[in-house]
């Protein structure tokens, strides 16, 4: 970026809530440098095994925080101060972001931002690529946020007024595919693997039970069970059930949740009367949920904002634009803040 003016506003962004460790700069609102290390470690176990996190993000936060500071060309006395990511996610994990954010702020004698995930999640779509085109969303908007751990509708109506106006009661929608998928024996996370075999498939082949939740809320743990159940008993026949017919699987399994996805999404837009309609985290990669929205879209005449791919999965470049539009507000905390593994919007 050059050398730095008196009034430019470099941040420092952490995020370790789950398994990326990653930091990343933002100056002047616009993305300098946005690096992520993943942790393999989890790939055996089927899953993410919390205390292997916290270990991983140990090893990894130092040479990543460095990398984003070079790849940004800045100095470390650029920073102007540093944003975490305060909560939800796992408790161990969350403590070395905020344990190595803390120390920097105290070192460097700059200001400490706490950033929720959630939040972050949805700012991502404020994210601006040097000599990019930047199409962000208009407030009003409303926000299908899925994810691993979280799947809720969101109802934007600022960078820092957000309200939650629908959201799962139990399972995320992001869990239902890894869990089925678990079922399946694909790898962790299966997402992706699911949309991948979903392609080959036919959608319609299976029927899973759908959820019958009141308002814009969401269920995905019977569907989780129904499907299990349904393997179960055709696995009692047909011992090569899951293999023969794993394209097929995948795509009804995709449809269901789609279809659980959408139905409140277009329920909330017609209760809210906004077309301003954006998608987030890391479920929003899947190729059938995108080609659902776009379907909704011409139907129903919305405007849909789609956030990059990179930016739809965990990265620290979703927590340093949410700090830049904190620091606009000098919304700062204090050295006695600590993580939490579970919050609100
Ligand atoms: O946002 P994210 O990286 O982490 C959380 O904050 O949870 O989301 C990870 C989730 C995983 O459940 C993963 O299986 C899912 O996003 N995912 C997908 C796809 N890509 C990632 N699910 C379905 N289709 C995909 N293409």
């Amino acid at each position: 970026m050059g050398s730095k003016n008196t009034n430019d506003i470099i941040i420092l962004g952490i995020e370790s809530s789950c398994d990326d460790t990653s930091a990343a700069i933002v100056g002047n609102g616009v993305i300098l440098s946005n690096v992520v290390a993943g942790q393999k470690v989890h790939e055996a176990y089927g899953g993410v095994v919390p205390e292997l996190a916290s270990r991983a993000h140990q090893q990894n936060i130092i040479p990543v925080v460095d990398q984003a500071i070079k790849k940004a060309a800045i100095k470390q006395s650029d920073i102007s101060a540093v944003a975490f990511t305060r909560g939800p996610g796992l408790l161990g994990s969350l403590l070395v972001g905020t344990s190595f954010a803390k120390g920097y702020a105290l070192a460097s004698g700059i200001p400490l931002i706490e950033v929720n995930h959630l939040q972050g999640h949805v700012l991502a779509l404020f994210i601006r690529e040097k000599g990019q085109p930047y199409n962000p969303p208009k407030f009003p908007f409303l926000c299908l946020l899925v994810s691993g751990g979280n799947s809720q509708i969101i109802l934007v109506k600022d960078y820092l007024e957000m309200e939650v106006v629908g959201q799962t009661i139990d399972d995320a929608a992001g869990e239902a595919f890894d869990k089925c998928a678990k079922v399946m024996g694909l790898p962790y996370p299966g997402g992706p693997y699911i949309d991948k075999l979903a392609k080959e498939g036919d959608p319609l082949r299976f029927k899973f039970s759908k959820p019958k939740v009141p308002g814009l809320d969401y269920s995905f743990s019977g569907l989780k069970t129904n499907f299990l159940y349904f393997l179960r008993d055709n696995l009692k026949e047909t011992p090569g059930f899951i293999e023969e017919n794993k394209a097929d699987l995948s795509a009804s399994l995709q449809h269901t949740i789609i279809e659980i996805l959408m139905d409140k999404l277009v329920k909330a837009t017609k209760q809210t009367q906004i077309r301003e309609v954006t998608v987030a985290g890391g479920v929003s990669a899947n190729s059938g949920l995108l080609a659902a929205l776009q379907q909704q879209a011409v139907k129903h005449k919305w405007n849909l904002i789609v956030p990059k791919f990179e930016y739809t999965m965990d990265n620290a470049a979703m927590i340093a634009i949410t700090g830049y539009y904190k620091y606009m507000e000098k919304e700062f905390v204090g050295q006695n803040t600590v993580p939490y593994a579970r919050t609100k919007l």
